[in-house]
């Protein structure tokens, strides 16, 4: 079944079914005053933190409730419902609803008894606070009198825990106040100084474009004895003009509308935490109401579409196009902006950046924002410490060169994080090149940047140091430590086990090393001779003829060897082995066969088979997860990208796809209950086939499977592989594909690129035609490109 459908053109997914598997989220605004909102307008705000600084009210996982609400009575009956679905749920069969989940804005579209509303929810580019625009519509041909109330649901205090359990003390520090066009909500708090030398916080719910008719402030007065499906002030057709002191603030007001047969009326509710001056401001604002927003919505569509515009592609595969065009790549903006801030699974509770989650974030935008990329990998780099590993948790107060790291109590107490993991600051590697590759901008190696505890040193100087912590963390086989944790959160190796991820990622980042250090031969030598005597004891300790093992633990037993009962065939060693350059064609071929064989499902592969039941050990955490589920041999959806982009360099493109196609959200749309999250965004993971739920997904939105299958998608299907030098293209596509094409902003050139397939191969092109002049296939060097170029690649 099918909840709804992709409309590319608008680059909108639309919601025709609002009773939805789970709330169909979408992001509004960014973490300095952020928003979600659901398909039954239910999701919370908050000003920086998602813990820290909520203004919305919002019970995780349970109704999609509160939200932002709209309801709507008709005075001559009334009869009353509601602008989303939800709360107050007529029957579907009478009641006509469409949310479009567009880049950062949603609109509601209903019709009900005769009456069209249109609710547009944004946060206007740049801006701390939110807009709801509401537009009636009177369909019939009679005069129709409706009462518009908008609700919203404050928290008491910022932190949101204390706003839910420390009611004792939270319930008796608010009041809210009445100006004329908005209610404001007063917090006492000794924390927050107000400019005029008293303390608190204020925030506000008001209306422009039209006149209140009544407002509470009270959330009992506006619901009475029910709940949000039948609020007593809607019931009444009025709010009691009462005011809250103590006890649960809301923000509600009415307003009134006589709207002739055909007539229309436009209104809007503003919300933010702004002190009585500003938010009277921005209330006037928004008095052209109609006109603004119409503004404000093309500034944001224009903004987005333009970030999404680099790469445009039309091939046999919708799904994939809407995917890869728009709403991947939306994913990955999210990611980027707002890291695991919040989402209806992230509170908000973390109080900075992951480094390997925000250093693998940054590749997912490399090719259509490369410069704002930058901008978040020098930080990044800003946030290694001066032997080299990267932060476990950067600070979203981050202070470079200033700061304390895990060999100080201050750090461990503030992050929670006690040691380094061995995978973070090799992240750099892939990172750092691909933003070299997308720009050409190799004078970045030169740049320099302070280390986080202190030090300053060139890009190279960092990636140099990085390499330096992986080669004094070494065990006992002479591979990598797996130390706190590899990429995988659930495999703690400490400093004796070792991880052939890691092992295979160092190799890549030395392959990358050598590329950026051309001009010193001695560095050059070493990273030759380091990368060999690896690659040695990889082929030596960790293969077994179909599969590179997983690593070792403290005790020096092998994780993941065919002689296993369980877990004896994990993921990423076999693609990382593939991506790292690190194995062979002919090891290629049977460690990817081994994969697919032992691995794959319907609905993608299973991060390592078969899930640990009874034989683990102290360091593989994941077993606390039941089998199939998360890192215990779940659909982990990282690591799908991985394999797409493996399958896809060894030429494998009906593999590539396959995998793209059996977990990708969009997929799902017409198998919507199965997977239950939303069809047009990545989750964290899928459950495998040892759950009793195969299929189902979890953890949506801020994930970094984002950005590893939008680069298994990029780089590894449509084959855009950009170097220092140029670009490669050499897509690896299902065989029966007769082509496909590509518009692509490369280094501000532009390519109009045509994939000719008649010859229905999956990979490695025979050559390509640059306009109008064959050659063969391989890097075109961008001082050959001219601004535009045809281009032409024969499979
Ligand atoms: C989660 C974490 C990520 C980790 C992965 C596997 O996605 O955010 O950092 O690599 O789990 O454990």
């Amino acid at each position: 079944m099918n909840y709804g459908y992709f409309e590319e053109k608008a680059r909108e997914y639309v919601i025709t079914n609002p009773n939805t598997p789970a709330p169909w989220a979408n992001y509004l605004g960014s973490p300095d005053y952020g928003a979600i909102v659901t398909v039954n307008a239910g999701g919370y705000s908050f000003v920086k933190s998602g813990a820290a600084g909520r203004i919305l009210r919002y019970t995780f996982n349970q109704f999609d409730e509160p939200g932002r609400y709209i309801y709507l009575r008709d005075e001559e009956t009334g009869d009353f419902w509601s602008a989303s679905w939800k709360p107050v749920a007529k029957p579907l069969d009478t009641y006509k609803s469409e949310c479009h989940h567009g880049t950062s804005y949603t609109e509601i579209i209903s019709e009900y008894n005769g009456i069209r509303s249109r609710v547009l929810y944004y946060v206007p580019m740049g801006a701390t606070h939110e807009v709801w625009r509401v537009s009636l519509e009177n369909l019939t041909d009679r005069e129709r009198k409706i009462s518009v109330f908008g609700y919203c649901e404050f928290t008491t205090e910022s932190l949101y825990t204390q706003d839910l359990v420390n009611l004792q003390y939270t319930q008796f520090i608010t009041k809210t106040e009445f100006h004329d066009t908005f209610l404001l909500e007063q917090i006492n708090e000794f924390n927050y100084p107000r400019p005029d030398g008293t303390t608190g916080r204020e925030r506000f719910f008001g209306l422009a474009g039209a006149k209140v008719a009544s407002y509470t402030g009270r959330r009992e007065q506006f619901l009475g004895r029910s709940r949000f499906d039948k609020p007593q002030a809607v019931v009444d057709g009025k709010c009691d003009n009462s005011l809250n002191y103590n006890g649960n603030p809301c923000g509600a007001l009415q307003f009134c509308a006589a709207l002739k047969p055909g007539e229309k009326t436009t209104a809007a509710f503003l919300l933010g935490q702004k002190t009585v001056f500003e938010a009277k401001e921005i209330v006037d604002r928004y008095t052209q109401t109609a006109e603004t927003v119409d503004k404000e919505l093309q500034e944001l569509i224009a903004y987005w579409h333009g970030e999404l515009a680099n790469l445009k592609i039309t091939t046999p595969d919708k799904n994939f196009d809407t995917m890869v065009n728009t709403w991947n790549a939306f994913q990955c903006f999210i990611t980027f902006v707002w890291s695991r801030a919040a989402s209806l699974m992230y509170c908000g509770e973390r109080n900075g950046y992951g480094y390997r989650d925000t250093v693998q974030d940054i590749q997912g935008i490399m090719h259509l924002d490369p410069e704002l990329a930058r901008q978040q990998l020098t930080f990044m780099l800003s946030a290694q410490v001066h032997h080299g590993a990267g932060l476990p948790l950067v600070k979203f107060s981050h202070n470079a060169g200033h700061e304390d790291t895990p060999e100080q109590d201050s750090y461990v107490k503030a992050t929670g994080h006690p040691s380094y993991r061995a995978d973070d600051a090799l992240w750099l590697f892939p990172t750092v090149y691909k933003y070299i590759a997308e720009t050409g901008n190799t004078a970045y190696l030169d740049e320099e940047i302070p280390f986080a505890d202190k030090d300053v040193g060139t890009v190279r100087e960092h990636l140099k140091r990085a390499i330096n912590f992986s080669m004094t963390h070494l065990g006992p086989h002479g591979m990598p430590a797996g130390l706190h944790a590899d990429w995988n959160d659930c495999l703690q190796l400490g400093a004796k086990g070792e991880s052939t991820f890691v092992a295979f990622q160092l190799y890549y980042a030395l392959i990358i090393m050598k590329e950026f250090c051309a001009d010193e031969p001695e560095y050059v030598k070493y990273l030759d001779e380091t990368a060999e005597n690896l690659l040695k004891i990889l082929n030596e300790q960790c293969f077994e003829g179909d599969r590179f093992i997983r690593g070792f633990r403290e005790d020096g037993v092998v994780i993941g060897s065919k002689k296993d009962n369980e877990a004896n065939m994990w993921l990423n060693p076999q693609s990382w082995a593939v991506i790292s350059r690190g194995a062979t064609a002919e090891q290629a071929e049977a460690i990817l066969n081994t994969a697919c064989e032992k691995l794959n499902t319907p609905y993608g592969l299973e991060v390592m088979q078969p899930s640990y039941r009874y034989e683990y050990f102290e360091g593989a955490r994941m077993r606390l997860f039941n089998p199939g589920t998360k890192e215990n041999g779940g659909i982990f959806c990282q690591p799908q990208g991985w394999a797409i982009l493996a399958e896809a360099l060894c030429g494998h493109g009906n593999r590539a796809f396959q995998y793209f196609k059996e977990s990708s959200p969009a997929s799902f749309n017409d198998d919507a209950d199965r997977r239950v999250i939303e069809p047009y965004v990545h989750g964290q993971f899928i459950e495998g086939h040892e759950s009793p739920f195969a299929g189902r997904s979890h953890v949506h939105w801020l994930t970094g499977t984002a950005s590893t299958v939008m680069v298994g998608c990029v780089e590894g299907i449509l084959g855009l592989r950009p170097t220092p030098a140029g670009i490669e293209i050499s897509p690896a596509i299902p065989k029966e594909w007769d082509g496909f094409t590509m518009e692509k902003v490369f280094r501000g050139r532009k390519l109009h690129i045509i994939v000719d397939n008649s010859a229905h191969k999956e990979g490695k092109p025979a050559k390509v035609v640059l306009n109008g002049v064959e050659r063969a296939a391989g890097v075109i060097p961008a001082d050959e490109l001219k601004a535009e170029n045809d281009i032409t690649v024969i499979m």
